[in-house]
C-alpha cells in the first residue's frame, strides 16, 4: 500500500503535464476536424426499465481523458483553443444522495471551474462559432454535430499515445491488480469457492463490483474454458485443480488488465501453464515500437502450437496446427488490444483519422488491434490454452479429427484451460511490463 501512495503522489506530479499534453493534442484535432470548441458531456446515469434505480455509472472516457472525476454524471467540459479548459462541475443540493465534493486544487487549479447546480447550466458557456458535442448523454440528443467521426477518429488516435501522468495511473492499476490477485490466489490455495475467491479480491483492492474495470473472471476448473465465465459458483469444488482468474483495477478511471492461472499440483496441466508463460513473456519481449500487432498474434498461434505439439495434444507438428486452423481450436480469442482508459482501448483498428480499418489476418475475426505499435501505447498481451467442448466437438466431427489426440484432451479438459495476460508500455527500447513488474515489487 505504500508504494501505491507514492504511486499516487507521483501521478498528481505529473497531472498539470498531462493536462497541457491534453490541450495541444485537441488543439491539433480540432483543427484539422474544423471545430471551434468540443463540449464534452461527461453522461448521465441511466435508470432501469420500469423502475427508479440506476445503473452503475460509467462515465464518457473523454471526460475522464481530461479529468480523474468517476463519479460526476451531468458534469460538462467545454474546451476551446487558446483557453483554459471550462468545467461546469455539477454539484446539486440533493438530499437524496451525496453530492459530489467540493473540487481538489490538484486538479482543479488547471481549469475554470464553475459550479452547476441545475442540469445544463452549462449551455450559457457554449461560445458562439462551430461546436461539437461528445457523449451519450440524453441531454445531448438535440445537438446536430454529436460524436463526429473526424474528431473521434482523430482524439482515439492521440488516445494511443500515452502521456507520463497516464502510464504513472496504470502503474498505480497494475500495483492494485497484483495485491487484489495475490489475495485471490491465497483463496484458491486454502480451497475457496468462486465467490470466496471473488470477495477477497474485492476486499484487497478496498473496492466493490461498481469500482472494477470490468466483470473479474473467477473460474474453477472446467469454468476456465468459458472465455468470458461470468458466474461465481458458491461452492467449492471438492478439490480444484486449476484457477484462471482475469480481473483488475483502476487509478482515476485508468485500468489494468490482469490473468493469472494456477496449477494446484505439480503434473501435465502445471506443466503447460509453465510452457505459456514462457511464451508469453517472449511475446512480450517482442512487444516494441514498429512491430506490427498482426504478427505478434499470429507468432503467439505458432508459439501455441508449438506446445500443443510437444505435449502431444495434437497429432502434427506446429506448421500443420497452424495451416488447419487447428490452434484456433484451442486459442480463438486475439493476442491483446490496447488499454487505457477503457479496458478494450479506443482506436485498435483503424489507420488513421479518415477511420479506414486495417484487417485481421484471415481465421482471426476476434483481433482487437491490427495497428503497428507506437512508443506510448499500452497493449495487452494475453495467448490461451483451452479446452472448450463446443470447438472441440466441431473439429471432432471434421475430415481432420485425427489431427487431435483425444485422449490427451479428455484428461486434460478438466482443467479448463490457461490464460496469462500482461500489460506492456510499448518504448523504442525495452518494453515495461507494468503487470510483472508489480508482481515482483508485491
Ligand atoms: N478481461 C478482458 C480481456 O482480457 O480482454
Ligand atoms: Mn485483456
Ligand atoms: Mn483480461
Amino acid at each position: 500500500m505504500e508504494g501505491e501512495a507514492a504511486g499516487l503522489e507521483a501521478v498528481r506530479a505529473l497531472y498539470a503535464d498531462h493536462v497541457t499534453r491534453q490541450q495541444a493534442a485537441w488543439e491539433e484535432a480540432m483543427a484539422e476536424a474544423q471545430y471551434d470548441a468540443v463540449v464534452v458531456h461527461a453522461g448521465s446515469p441511466l435508470v432501469s426499465f420500469l423502475d427508479d434505480y440506476h445503473y452503475a455509472f460509467r462515465p464518457n472516457p473523454h471526460f475522464l481523458a481530461w479529468l480523474p472525476l468517476t463519479h460526476h454524471p451531468e458534469s460538462v467540459l467545454i474546451v476551446r483553443p487558446g483557453h483554459k479548459p471550462v468545467l461546469y462541475y455539477y454539484q446539486p443540493d440533493d438530499y437524496w444522495h451525496l453530492p459530489p465534493t467540493d473540487p481538489e486544487p490538484w486538479w482543479a487549479d488547471h481549469f475554470e471551474v464553475r459550479i452547476e447546480r441545475e442540469p445544463g447550466e452549462w449551455h450559457q458557456g457554449v461560445p458562439v462559432g462551430r461546436e461539437a458535442y461528445l457523449g451519450d448523454a440524453p441531454e445531448l440528443e438535440a445537438e446536430d454535430d454529436r460524436n463526429p467521426p473526424a474528431l473521434l477518429h482523430r482524439l482515439h488516435l492521440a488516445r494511443t499515445r500515452k502521456t507520463p501522468y497516464e502510464i504513472e495511473c496504470m502503474r498505480v492499476a497494475s500495483r492494485i491488480g497484483v495485491r487484489c490477485h495475490r489475495a485471490a490466489e491465497a483463496t484458491f490455495r486454502d480451497g475457496g469457492s468462486e465467490y470466496d475467491i471473488h470477495q477477497a479480491y474485492l476486499a484487497a483492492g478496498r473496492t466493490d463490483d461498481a469500482g472494477l474495470p470490468y466483470p473479474s473472471i473467477v473460474a474453477l476448473d472446467r469454468h476456465g474454458a468459458v472465455l468470458h465465465y461470468q458466474e461465481r459458483s458458491r461452492r467449492a469444488p471438492e478439490r480444484a485443480g486449476a484457477f484462471l482468474i482475469d480481473a483488475g483495477a483502476t487509478c482515476h478511471a485508468y485500468c489494468s488488465d490482469i490473468t493469472r492461472t494456477y496449477a494446484r499440483d505439480e503434473g501435465e496441466f502445471a506443466g503447460l501453464v509453465e510452457a505459456m508463460d514462457v511464451l508469453q513473456r517472449k511475446l512480450c519481449a517482442a512487444t516494441v515500437a514498429g512491430t506490427d500487432y498482426r504478427e505478434l498474434h499470429l507468432r503467439a498461434h505458432g508459439g501455441v502450437a508449438e506446445i500443443l505439439a510437444d505435449a502431444g495434444i495434437v497429432n502434427c507438428d506446429a506448421a500443420t496446427t497452424v495451416a488447419t486452423g487447428l490452434s484456433s481450436v484451442f486459442y480463438p480469442h486475439g493476442l491483446g488490444h490496447y488499454i487505457g482508459l477503457q479496458t478494450h482501448d479506443v482506436a485498435g483498428l483503424i489507420a488513421d483519422a479518415s477511420g479506414r480499418e486495417i484487417p485481421r489476418p484471415t481465421g482471426h475475426p476476434f483481433l482487437r488491434l491490427t495497428r503497428t505499435l507506437e512508443a506510448g501505447n499500452v497493449v495487452t498481451i494475453e495467448p490461451g490454452l483451452y479446452f472448450i467442448d463446443s470447438l472441440l466437438e466441431q473439429w471432432r466431427s471434421g475430415p481432420r479429427r485425427d489431427l487431435v489426440n483425444w485422449d490427451r484432451v479428455e484428461a486434460l479438459a478438466p482443467f479448463g484451460g490457461i490464460r496469462i495476460e500482461d500489460d506492456v508500455v510499448v518504448t523504442e527500447g525495452k518494453p515495461e511490463n507494468l503487470t510483472r513488474d508489480a508482481f515482483a515489487a508485491a
